[in-house]
């Protein structure tokens, strides 16, 4: 089954409740970006936003990290509401920091966890991390800007990851991210994934609703 998260970075910030309220009707999970112009060349949004939308959220908050030293910040992520919280393996690398750490760190919230990877970062770099992630987020585009052209070595990249989950018996889902449309939605189930993280295509379409449903149900329309 796909679960479809609308990515709040290309919703309207200006009737951004507007934009809450379909996704409570119609989507499935809040994916929400906070990147930090360092571990990224972009700034999104951080608490404020998270905690105003956090008031209205009938769904689940899945807050995406694309920032260093994420363990600085998880805490606080957890207590505005968010019920996933990912980070990417190559800046907790960079830091220096241990990513199983950071992992048992947002568990111990009661949160979800997840490890990120960029497309140019092996797969099997999460692969030690599993037992402790409840699900990795594999990057379909270049972590940074919504609106970017999906990356077609995604697919096997997702189907390494399911083999491996699959032969270690494990409970992590996949989401993907970046350049997600209803048009490719189909594939990347067939691949593995089952979290569509959904930014432009949603947002930009004349019936967002509508887009969700395509996404969820691609073989249907
Ligand atoms: C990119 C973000 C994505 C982004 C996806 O760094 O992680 O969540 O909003 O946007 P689209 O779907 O437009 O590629
Ligand atoms: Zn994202």
């Amino acid at each position: 089954m796909i679960t479809v998260a609308p990515s709040i970075l290309s919703a309207d910030f200006l009737h951004l409740e507007k934009d809450v309220q379909m996704v409570n009707a119609a989507g499935d999970i809040f994916h929400l970006d906070v990147m930090d112009g360092t571990f990224v060349p972009n700034i999104s949004f951080g608490f404020p936003v998270v905690e105003a939308i956090a008031r209205k959220a009938q769904r689940p908050m899945d807050v995406h990290l694309m920032i260093v030293h994420p363990e600085k910040y998880v805490d606080r992520f957890a207590a505005a509401g968010a019920a996933m919280i990912s980070f990417h393996l190559e800046a907790a690398l960079a830091d220096g920091s241990d990513p199983g750490a950071i992992l048992d760190q947002i568990r111990s919230h009661g949160v979800n966890a997840g490890l990120v990877v960029n497309p140019d970062i092996p797969v099997e770099g999460l692969f030690p991390y599993l037992e402790k992630t409840d699900f990795v987020l594999i990057m379909s585009v270049f972590a940074g800007f919504g609106g970017q052209k999906f990356i077609e070595a995604t697919y096997d990249r997702i189907r390494t990851v399911r083999a491996e989950i699959v032969r270690r018996g494990l409970p992590c889902r996949i989401e993907v991210d970046g350049g997600v449309s209803a048009s490719n939605a189909a594939a990347l189930a067939e691949a593995g994934a089952t979290i569509l993280v959904a930014g432009s295509s949603v947002f930009k379409a004349p019936d967002p609703a509508a887009e969700i449903a395509r996404i969820r149900y691609p073989l249907s329309f």
